[in-house]
């Protein structure tokens, strides 16, 4: 039976970020706490699983109970364990997936794996207002289509109602926020990538190079940004061997950023939009587009898109904090409550979890 006020604790630990966080309602977010291990992996340039593993073993606890003290939140106060299931690297799953379960099964509470991609989905759907009720369900409009991009996914996707979701495009190679790790590796600007291009971009020249934007064959909602890298590499290499000790000027480095990422926004809002008048011609009336995931954060990504769609009558989201972009475990959260609300019965306390690194839909 569905539960008024009910809180959920979330849990998610897919890759480099130990993250807690107590959910009311599936909305509003009574606390999101997130250990980020940024400043270890940008030692090694990317994230290294067995070092990500083991930091989420340190940090899970201590995350956790400052999760629930910030919402202020008795274990008898939690209704329900949330838990990212996957995809995401195996070893830091196991972490967050083993935590859930022995909760689950000591507190006697029901655990809900989430598919992590269904967690960033539901991002659009948190808010920290204060007061519940604040943000009714009513505010979101279905169907809604929604771009997720990430560093390890990205999608089209339509989404009709809760737990109704149809795939219309996804990347064929490397995700965006890949493609923005990678360059910003090439351009020798650290990691994680995305924020490190998107700074040097500002007053970069974005004409200054020509580089390709992969549409794909005619009509595909897929996404390719190998090329592209490979293109920025070649770049680089051309502008080396022409002056091969004087390293890469700032000049070139920022024009180069904003070249890259406005390809990347080209083809991302392109698509999106393309997604959105084929559906208007098959007579199905979206009434919200969302971005989601890391790439969401983009404020060059969010400007086009918002320029592009002025003439629709549509509504655009973009997540209400930059911190519900990024992994966090109150989307987790928000996606279980979903879940839970369909189908009550399905979700009983658990000692038995096992995490996937499948990529297969919710
Ligand atoms: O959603 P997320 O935290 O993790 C995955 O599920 O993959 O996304 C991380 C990705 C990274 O590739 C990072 O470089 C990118 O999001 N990112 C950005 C920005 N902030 C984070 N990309 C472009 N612009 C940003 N401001
Ligand atoms: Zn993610």
């Amino acid at each position: 039976m569905y539960m008024c006020g009910m809180k959920i604790l979330g849990i998610e630990t897919s890759c480099d970020e130990t993250a807690c966080a107590v959910v009311e309602d599936g909305r509003r977010v009574l606390s999101s706490v997130i250990a980020s291990q940024v400043d270890i992996h940008a030692m090694t340039g990317g994230v290294v699983p067995e070092v990500a593993a083991r930091e989420h073993i340190l940090k899970i606890i201590p995350v956790l109970d400052e999760a629930l003290r910030k919402a202020e939140c008795s274990w008898d106060d939690i209704d329900a364990i949330a838990v990212t299931k996957g995809p995401g690297l195996i070893s830091s799953l196991i972490i967050g997936t083993e935590t859930a379960s022995v909760i689950s099964y000591l507190k006697n509470k029901p655990l809900i794996p989430v598919h992590h991609v269904l967690g960033h989905v539901y991002a659009n759907f948190l808010s920290t207002v204060a007061g519940l009720g604040s943000v009714p369900e009513n505010e979101l409009q279905f169907p809604i289509l929604i771009l997720t991009v990430s560093g390890g996914h990205n999608e089209i996707i339509l989404m009709r109602g809760h737990g109704d979701f149809t795939i219309l495009g996804e990347t064929r190679d490397d995700a965006a926020g890949e493609a923005f790790d990678k360059v910003a590796r090439i351009l020798g600007l650290g990691y994680p990538g995305g924020p490190a291009i998107s700074k040097m971009a500002v007053g970069g020249n974005r004409e200054a190079f020509k580089l390709p934007r992969s549409y794909l064959e005619s009509g595909s909602l897929d996404f390719s940004f190998s090329g592209l890298k490979t293109a920025v590499l070649n770049e680089v290499k051309k502008h080396l061997e022409a002056e091969p000790k004087a390293g890469l000027p700032e000049k070139f480095v920022k024009d180069l950023s904003a070249s890259f990422q406005e390809a990347v926004v080209d083809v991302l809002t392109d698509k999106l939009i393309q997604a959105y008048l084929n559906l208007t011609d098959t007579e199905v009336k979206i009434r919200e587009i969302h971005l989601a995931g890391g790439v969401s954060a983009n404020s060059r990504l969010r400007e086009v898109l918002t320029h592009k769609t002025q003439a629709f009558d549509v509504k655009v989201r973009f997540p209400e904090s930059l911190a519900y972009c990024t992994d966090n475990a109150a989307m987790i959260a928000g996606a279980a409550y979903a879940l839970y609300k369909k189908s009550p019965k399905s979700y009983k306390k658990s000692s038995n979890i096992i995490p996937t690194t499948s990529f297969d839909l919710f």
